[in-house]
């Protein structure tokens, strides 16, 4: 297992791990890797938008630890496992608006105590931006048609003035028909407009198809 350029990453050859927080315990069936008595879990590319990222090569301060993260998609927390075993010092407010998948998270939540979930339409921050505070990250994977509304307006809720964000950006979710660069061109100019200025886009594909990262900066 070897350091890798993302912080808190360990890597095998081009296989990613992190220090797994919960041991003994696979969230999606990823697998458990012992070494010099510290056990890491896969972070699956193809499953972690996030993963998709650090393989396509985005740089160390993407992974720059924050104080507290708002994470808005959560999903059932493949994703947001992995922040818990990277930042264990900081809450992760995970927001998700399907109960169906809100459950696992809970269950999940129940054993990572840095991860708080909030079962919560991310169209409206105000409903929890009481509850979650600043924070200095937020991370979006909501494949909404409004994925840029939404990502400012918690932007505005809940991120600090020097704060910084991903946004997983699906395409085919704002329009089928117009191509990939306009659809870039046009969220990088509206997030620019609200004071949100993208310092690195990156396409996700082979992993998440019609994706892009965006990293943004206040
Ligand atoms: C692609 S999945 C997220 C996968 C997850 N981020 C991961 O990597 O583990 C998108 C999730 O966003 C949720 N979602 C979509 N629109 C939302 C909204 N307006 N508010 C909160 N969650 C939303 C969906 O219910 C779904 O669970």
């Amino acid at each position: 297992m070897e350091p890798s350029p993302w912080p808190g990453v360990w890597r095998d050859g081009r296989e990613l791990f992190t220090r797994n927080a919960v041991p003994g315990v696979s969230v999606y069936g990823e697998p458990l890797r012992t070494s010099h008595e510290v056990e890491y879990r896969g972070w699956d590319p193809w499953r972690s938008k996030l993963a998709a990222l650090l393989a396509r090569g985005a740089p160390g301060s993407v992974l720059e630890p924050p104080r507290a993260v708002l994470y808005l998609g959560a999903a059932h927390g493949t994703t947001a496992s992995h922040l818990s075993d990277l930042w264990p010092a900081a809450p992760i407010y995970a927001v998700e608006k399907s109960p169906s998948v809100f459950a696992p998270l809970v269950a999940l939540a129940r054993r990572r105590t840095n991860l708080y979930p909030i079962l919560a339409d991310a169209q409206l921050p105000e409903r929890y931006r009481a509850d979650v505070g600043e924070v200095d990250l937020l991370y979006q994977d909501v494949a909404q048609r409004d994925q840029v509304r939404i990502f400012r307006e918690n932007a505005d809720a809940c991120l600090a003035a020097r704060g910084r964000g991903l946004l997983m950006l699906k395409v085919r979710s704002v329009t089928q028909r117009r191509p990939t660069a306009a659809i870039a061109r046009e969220s990088r100019a509206e997030l620019d407009r609200h004071g949100l200025r993208v310092d690195g886009e990156w396409p996700l594909a082979p992993f998440a198809r019609d994706h892009l990262a965006l990293a943004v900066r206040r």
